[in-house]
């Protein structure tokens, strides 16, 4: 968290309670309800979790809810056969909700698609029994690089089905990501685009799969999406390996056998950035996601049959895999997809979408709410956003000012908002309101959800008000692993203590007892809610001939939350120009996308490092944002987060 954001929220005082409106109709109405329910998640963990499964199907049911036998290995219902496309879409057909609206996509044009239940039903069999002709088997990793169109959604929902490994890659990624993803994770099939609007211009993505697969021997064949029957999308088709989604689904039958799953068989794979180099497949299994994105997204949201819920997330980020796709469908929402960016055409777009759909519950990002503030409240003023009833957010800290005009303008003082804490690796949200009975205080995202043991331990594990944020107990939508690399995914998680989950994040917690997550106390940046390793981009930097050494820092930013600024220094004779800028920038482009540029590269003589040769980020900090360099802290000040990040390091 940004150290001015960091001021403010250590002298917040506001609290906002449940208004009746919303608690009378909620599912958790009083606190002590919630305690009741949270005191049962801790104490009967597999009770608790048994019976909240309950409310799923499982071909055949568990014989063990948790074996914990083999820390940091956990396994969750074991014995058990499920499908999570089956709950998806299957559990709803023999209901009401066969006809209603499961997805209701808005393209950034303005075409629209409405699927129901059952729509969505024959979609996703059409495909899962083309992928099957392809080849595709249980276990198989599927690469999908779509942009927010329904294809993307029943993609993901048509390997689940099949039993096969999706994993998307976000459409802002070069080709370089997109190949070192794939031949991580040896995917057999892509599944793209010809393209998609962004921004009222057409962006060709099927240009860069290609780019990206000559570099993939696994890659057998790519899927590709017609974006447009009417725009046209460049675009070339190799006879041999490419084949067109409409020619596949073609002549496919409608109905396809969800695949009876382990619990703990493979669901998806989700690359997310670390403080190494390499991002690392973040690997998600059937039974324990299911139920714990269907549960937060039930009670968190609380959903109500009527709600038109809609999620800004990309479905290329956890945020889209959980809220956008199996948890909403797990419980029979209908959920919104818009395909484009919040200023296209115009930026009161968001509003106009609510307005139209009448929108009940909106899910975003701090930076999107920082970004409609700058814009201003005349272009929300425009709509009639009376249908909200719910307000989140997601991906970053948010600050008390982002908060309230959140609550103000768009929520109208009426609506609750909930400050979800979680991460890609959590599965689903970890500290979170229940917008029902929690007091709410303007950035902190209050307290542990149902099951989640959370505290905040010092370096050796004693108790603390400030320090790291830990998880003492295990829980069903947690990550089962890095894929391929065992050895990263004890050290990451599991090495600071043991048998307690480490998430990388700073905390405190008040003398309520609220969290205030404090934001990364590793080398890791969240640029507009986006995760980028340090250690990534000073690697793309020292990979230039002229470059010797690179450090990059997160530093405060009034939108982004944060952003990087790039200390690099040269080997002798080289000389830093503005040229050398622009060939640094182009490389980032390059290896990984437009949205890790960083905010400035400065060129230095020599970096600053201790006796050890450790490079001292907090005064590279200072110098990028001008504050006197200096090395005082104590715990109650803005230099928080860099004392923890600090001690977090120490040798
Ligand atoms: C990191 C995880 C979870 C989906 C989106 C991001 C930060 C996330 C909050 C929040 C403060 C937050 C943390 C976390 N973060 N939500 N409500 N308040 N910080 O997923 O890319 O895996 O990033 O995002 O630093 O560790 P991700």
């Amino acid at each position: 968290m940004s150290n001015e954001n960091l001021k403010t929220v250590l002298q917040e005082k506001r609290t906002f309670q449940p208004q009746d409106h919303f608690q009378k109709n909620a599912k958790i109405q009083s606190m002590e309800a919630y305690k009741e329910k949270y005191r049962e998640s801790i104490e009967n963990p597999e009770e608790f979790w048994a019976n909240a499964a309950s409310e799923l199907h499982f071909f055949k049911k568990w014989d063990r809810v948790l074996n914990a036998e083999n820390p940091p290995f956990y396994r969750w219902f074991e014995g058990g056969k499920t499908n999570i496309c089956y709950n998806c879409i299957d559990r709803h057909l023999d209901s009401a909700t066969r006809n209603k609206a499961a997805i209701i996509w808005e393209g950034e044009p303005g075409d629209e698609v409405v699927l129901t239940y059952a729509d969505l039903a024959r979609k996703v069999n059409q495909l899962a029994n083309g992928l099957k002709k392809l080849g595709v088997q249980k276990g198989d990793r599927i690469a999908i690089y779509l942009p927010m169109i329904p294809e993307l959604a029943i993609s993901v929902l048509a390997c689940a089905r099949i039993g096969a490994v999706h994993s998307v890659i976000f459409a802002g990624f070069s080709a370089d990501s997109i190949s070192d993803r794939i031949n991580d994770c040896q995917a057999k099939i892509t599944i793209t685009s010809d393209g998609v609007w962004r921004k009222g211009k057409k962006l060709l993505l099927k240009n860069i799969v290609d780019e990206a697969v000559k570099k993939c021997p696994s890659i057998e064949k790519n899927i590709v999406v017609k974006r447009s029957h009417k725009d046209h999308f460049e675009c070339a088709m190799d006879e041999n390996k490419d084949i067109w989604y409409h020619d596949l689904i073609e002549n496919c039958s409608l109905s396809c056998p969800a695949e009876e799953m382990d619990s703990e068989d493979m669901l998806f794979l989700l690359y997310t950035s670390g403080t190494t180099g390499k991002p690392k497949g973040i690997i998600h299994t059937t039974a324990g996601y299911m139920l714990y994105s269907y549960y937060t997204s039930k009670y968190v949201f609380d959903l109500q049959p009527e709600d038109v819920y809609w999620c800004t997330a990309d479905i290329g980020w956890i945020t889209g895999h959980s809220y956008i796709v199996y948890g909403p469908l797990a419980n029979g929402a209908t959920c919104l997809m818009y395909e484009g960016a919040p200023n296209a055409p115009h930026k009161g777009r968001f509003w106009e979408i609510v307005e139209k759909y009448r929108v009940n519950i909106f899910y975003t990002a701090p930076t999107a709410i920082r970004t409609f503030m700058k814009w201003g409240e005349d272009w929300v003023n425009k709509y009639d956003i009376s249908s909200l009833r719910l307000l989140g957010t997601v991906g970053e800290p948010i600050n008390p000012e982002a908060w309230m005009w959140y609550h103000k303008v768009i929520g109208k003082e009426r609506c609750p908002i909930v400050d979800t804490w979680w991460q890609t690796e959590t599965g689903g949200m970890m500290i979170t309101p229940i917008p029902g009975c929690t007091t709410t205080k303007p950035g902190s995202a209050t307290f542990p959800f149902f099951g989640i043991d959370a505290t905040i331990l010092d370096k050796d594990g004693n108790e603390q008000d400030t320090g790291f944020l830990a998880v003492r107990k295990p829980w069903p939508g947690m990550l089962r692993g890095v894929y391929g690399d065992e050895e990263r995914f004890k050290n990451t998680y599991w090495s600071q203590w043991e048998n307690i989950y480490f998430p990388g994040d700073g905390a405190r917690r008040d003398e309520d007892g609220y969290f205030w997550i404090l934001g990364r106390v590793d080398d890791v940046v969240n640029v507009s809610g986006h995760r980028i390793g340090t250690a990534e981009l000073e690697s793309i930097f020292v990979s230039h001939a002229s470059v010797a050494e690179s450090a990059v820092i997160g530093i405060d930013h009034e939108i982004k939350g944060q952003a990087m600024v790039a200390f690099v220094s040269l080997r002798e004779g080289n000389e830093g120009s503005d040229s050398l800028i622009e060939e640094l920038t182009q490389l980032v482009i390059e290896k990984i996308g437009k949205f890790a540029i960083p905010e400035r590269i400065i060129f230095t003589a020599d970096l600053p490092k201790t006796r050890s040769g450790k490079i001292m980020r907090r005064l590279l900090r200072d110098i990028a944002e001008g504050r006197a360099v200096g090395n005082v802290t104590t715990l109650a000040d803005a230099g928080v987060i860099d004392a923890l990040k600090e001690k977090y390091q120490e040798d």
